[in-house]
């Protein structure tokens, strides 16, 4: 395995050489650690974490604080990977705010930071790539505007919303993202995406055809085993492992 620690620009030269970009999520010491160790090159600590650790009902309730305690967390590992970390809900509705809190999961160990959205943050993004820290986009169904749409919903499907998608992309492009995360995209939209814009795209429900992939690690392992979207195949039943072994101990008593 190469020793030289991962950076923005390792992960964009995987698209350039073909090589499939693994990413996952990481909210803690231990599994930042152990997703390392495997030689995952991206972890992210997504505010998912607000879900699948939090317990709470969406992302948007997500702050700066918590945000901070998980990075803090998963840098300690010290991860090899690259670590990026999301500016949680209306942490960057300015171009201030934006970098100031940037600065701030920077500060606390991120390597990266990620946001959703496209033309509406491109100078939000720009402020951030010109401060030095490197951005990675977030287009498609946007967690955090799940209560303004109602519910996640796939985003692709009429031509009105490719042409956004093409335009949202292309402005993360041009404001120097690393990167974009595409959720809930269409695959035949996610693919052409893919082939059109120079930089990786990494997928998560949006079909086989983008440079890379991601998930959120609780869904991989079955360890948040209350809800597991519909495109996501658990490699393991952890919480059922869990219960049993809880079982096991206790009947022993
Ligand atoms: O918060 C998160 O974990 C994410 C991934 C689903 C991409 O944004």
């Amino acid at each position: 395995m190469n020793p030289e620690k991962i950076t923005a620009d390792t992960i964009r030269a995987m698209k350039a050489s073909g090589q499939k970009i693994a990413a996952l999520t990481g909210y803690d010491f231990p599994t930042t650690r152990l997703l390392d160790e495997v030689g995952i090159p991206l972890i992210l600590v997504g505010d998912s974490l607000g879900m699948v650790v939090l317990g709470y009902t969406d992302t948007t309730l997500v702050t700066m604080a918590e945000m901070e305690h998980h990075v803090r967390a998963a840098a300690r590992a010290k991860p090899r990977a690259l670590l990026a970390a999301d500016l949680p809900y209306q942490s960057y509705q300015t171009v201030d705010e934006a970098l100031k809190n940037a600065r701030r999961l920077v500060a606390a160990g991120a390597e990266a930071v990620k946001a959703e959205g496209g033309r509406a943050i491109h100078e939000q993004v720009r402020a951030i790539v010109s401060a030095g820290i490197p951005f990675l986009g977030h287009l498609g169904m946007l967690p955090q505007s799940v209560r303004e749409e109602g519910g996640y919903h796939i985003k692709g499907k009429v031509e009105a919303e490719r042409q956004a998608l093409f335009q949202d992309a292309q402005a993360l492009v041009e404001a120097g993202a690393f990167g974009i995360v595409l959720e809930l995209v269409t695959p035949p939209v996610a693919a052409e995406l893919t082939r059109t814009i120079p930089i990786p795209t990494i997928g998560i429900g949006s079909g086989p055809d983008c440079d890379g992939q991601i998930l959120v690690t609780p869904d991989l392992l079955g360890t948040f085993p209350w809800f597991t979207p519909k495109f996501v195949k658990p490699k393991l039943n952890a919480a059922e492992q869990m219960r049993t072994a809880i079982d096991a101990w206790k009947k022993s008593l």
